[in-house]
């Protein structure tokens, strides 16, 4: 993937008179189904959406911040199954459209600094950041074990990150990243996807 390519070229998304617009949980998932025909896709976003609205609740937000959450976190890849070279603009572009609050376009479009330019500030762009590339590392770890998630531990999970070879698409330097912009180790970004992901699919 050419970095250059993905980049957005600005740092302003939405519009702050939208603040608190959001999709209903309906309206997303059929955005997503006209969207995305990859299932493994699918099951990626729900699984972030869950680690964001489970993260949310226990900072002690309310249901409309943990619908925000969870929102930036199932559509932050809604485009990329159809339009891998326009990824996270046209998901931006399609949001900002639709008068989305601005909080959860600017998170999506903040999810990969390397590849959009856009850095993440607030606590919602840091922790949607933190947790794609990791849950996507511990699902495909889940699905090596013969126990799945069952009796997964950090120390795992840490010895198959210096495995460069097994889901090599994972940027290990992306996760120490937004882990270190997130202010939150490793261990205990690992510890809170094996506690919620299971769940995720539910
Ligand atoms: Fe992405
Ligand atoms: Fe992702």
């Amino acid at each position: 993937m050419n970095e250059v390519s993905l980049n957005l070229g600005r740092s302003e998304f939405g519009n702050a008179e939208n603040s608190g617009n959001v999709l209903s949980e309906k309206e997303a998932f059929e955005l997503l189904e006209d969207w995305v025909k990859n299932e493994k896709l699918i099951v990626h976003m729900r699984q972030v959406a869950h680690l964001m609205k489970s993260f949310a609740k226990e900072k002690g937000m309310n249901d409309q911040d943990q619908h925000r959450w969870f929102l930036a976190g199932l559509l932050h890849d809604a485009d990329w199954d159809q339009w891998p070279d326009q990824h996270c603009r046209k998901i931006i572009e399609e949001l900002e459209s639709r008068n989305i609050d601005p909080e959860i376009i600017r998170a999506i479009a903040s999810h990969g600094p390397r590849y959009f330019g856009v850095e993440p500030v607030t606590e919602m762009d840091k922790m949607l950041y933190a947790f794609d590339e990791l849950s996507g590392f511990i699902h495909a770890y889940s699905l090596m074990r013969p126990t799945g998630y069952e009796g997964m531990e950090a120390k795992g999970v840490k010895k198959r990150m210096k495995d460069k070879t097994f889901a090599a698409q994972v940027s290990r330097e992306d996760i120490r990243d937004a882990s270190e912009r997130a202010g939150i180790s490793i261990d205990d970004l690992i510890n809170f996807v094996i506690s919620h992901q299971p769940q995720a699919l539910n």
